[in-house]
């Protein structure tokens, strides 16, 4: 305090540095800001090409009060960051195409308006979840986003793809709440996100809307989570977002090879891990795939010297099988993981073709 204490103290002076470090009291703290979520048609049927509101804000915001944050935040932290991929997803889609490219690729003339309804539904998801949020936690940004699509029918099999994996995350963070109102949100949540996947499987896809008697549960969502991460510009993040997912495990990620013919059941499946910085080391030990299907788990032997296993024949070809490599049978604990998840979408027939093509 050798320069006195108050605002004109070197310390307190906002370089633009300092200023970015510094909380900003905002309103968009103030969950009656902006229109409400199941009040405002914002989030349902909103059909502009801008992006809506919060998808319109950059930055973080930041806490506005200091104490103990509460006990489901770094959930929703975790949960908003997610969304800013999904949001911003279904953003890049409302503005980089337009009805008549979904009806040149053979979609139907009313995919478009649907992309957009489903943005306006994940923007109204970002607001939900920057309320969960207590005002003692950092409320995170968007990031910049690049995916793997390049043209309407590659990025509507990106976009079963996610919302399917949307669904095997939530219901793995249904493990990690604490609050009996969080999990009600997330079940919620769950549902909006099924029901924009049945969608696309019936109008899209043509084919049957179901996956079984059961989605595909995994019980480790932060890793499914940081396979999102494959997706954020690296170093594109406002400086003041917490890391994603927290706790991350940063688990080397994996494909199957290239020339993969089937991911269907009985198949044999040999994989390669995608990031060169990022490698299993495998030693002397028994490693498993362990694959997840509906509300089970099967293990098979991982061949480490070819990086082969063979997906389970027992599970049905629907939904998607979630496969990781694990040094325990059932991959009992999340450190038992040493590699992935890998998602490996079965239904339709036409879905894994071009997943497997692109
Ligand atoms: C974002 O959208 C809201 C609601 O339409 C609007 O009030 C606000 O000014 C917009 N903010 C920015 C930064 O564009
Ligand atoms: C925000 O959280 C940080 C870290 O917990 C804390 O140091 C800071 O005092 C909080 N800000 C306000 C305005 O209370
Ligand atoms: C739709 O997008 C295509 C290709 O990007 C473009 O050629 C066409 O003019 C657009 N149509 C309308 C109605 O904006
Ligand atoms: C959209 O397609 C449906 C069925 O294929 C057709 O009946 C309808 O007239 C089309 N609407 C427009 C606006 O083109
Ligand atoms: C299997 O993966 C390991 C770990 O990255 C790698 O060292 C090894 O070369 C791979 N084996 C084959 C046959 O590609
Ligand atoms: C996988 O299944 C086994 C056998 O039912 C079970 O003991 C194990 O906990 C399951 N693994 C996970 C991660 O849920």
């Amino acid at each position: 305090m050798a320069y006195g204490s108050g605002w004109c103290s070197p310390a307190a002076v906002p370089s633009s540095s300092a200023s970015s470090t510094l909380p900003a009291p905002t309103e968009l703290s103030d969950p009656s800001y902006g229109p409400i979520p199941g009040e405002s048609d914002v989030y349902t049927t909103y059909d502009g090409t801008a992006r809506p509101f919060p998808g319109n804000i950059t930055g973080a915001v930041l806490n506005t009060t200091s104490g103990a944050p509460e006990a489901d935040d770094v959930l929703f932290q975790n949960l908003l960051s997610a969304e800013w991929i999904i949001f911003s997803f279904y953003q890049q889609g409302v503005e980089r195409f337009n009805a008549s490219t979904f009806v040149e690729a053979g979609f139907p003339n009313t995919t478009y308006e649907r992309i957009q309804q489903i943005r306006d539904n994940e923007a109204g998801h970002l607001r939900i979840f920057q309320d969960q949020i207590s005002t003692a936690s950092i409320k995170p940004g968007p990031c910049q986003y690049a995916f793997p699509y390049d043209d309407p029918a590659s990025y509507l099999v990106l976009q079963t793809i996610i919302e399917i994996s949307s669904m095997a995350f939530l219901t793995g963070l249904e493990l990690q709440a604490r609050l009996g109102a969080s999990r009600a949100a997330l079940v919620a949540i769950s549902a909006t996100e099924s029901r924009h996947n049945t969608w696309s499987l019936i109008d899209n896809w043509k084919s049957v809307p179901f996956a079984g008697p059961s989605d595909t549960v995994y019980p480790y969502a932060n890793q499914i989570l940081d396979f999102t991460n494959q997706w954020v510009v690296e170093g594109s993040c406002p400086s003041q977002n917490p890391v994603y997912p927290a706790p991350r495990q940063h688990l080397p990620q994996m494909n199957p090879i290239k020339g993969t013919k089937s991911i269907l059941p009985g198949s044999e499946l040999v994989v390669s891990f995608t990031q060169s910085g990022n490698q299993p080391h495998f030693v002397e030990k028994d490693y498993y795939a362990v694959f997840f299907h509906g509300v089970n788990n099967i293990s098979v032997p991982f061949d480490t010297k070819h990086n082969s296993t063979t997906i389970p024949k027992e599970f049905e070809a629907l939904g998607i099988i979630i496969a990781v490599i694990a040094d325990a049978e059932g991959a009992t604990t999340k450190e038992s993981v040493v590699a992935g998840p890998l998602i490996l979408p079965q239904s339709p027939a036409i879905l894994s073709e071009i997943y497997l093509s692109s």
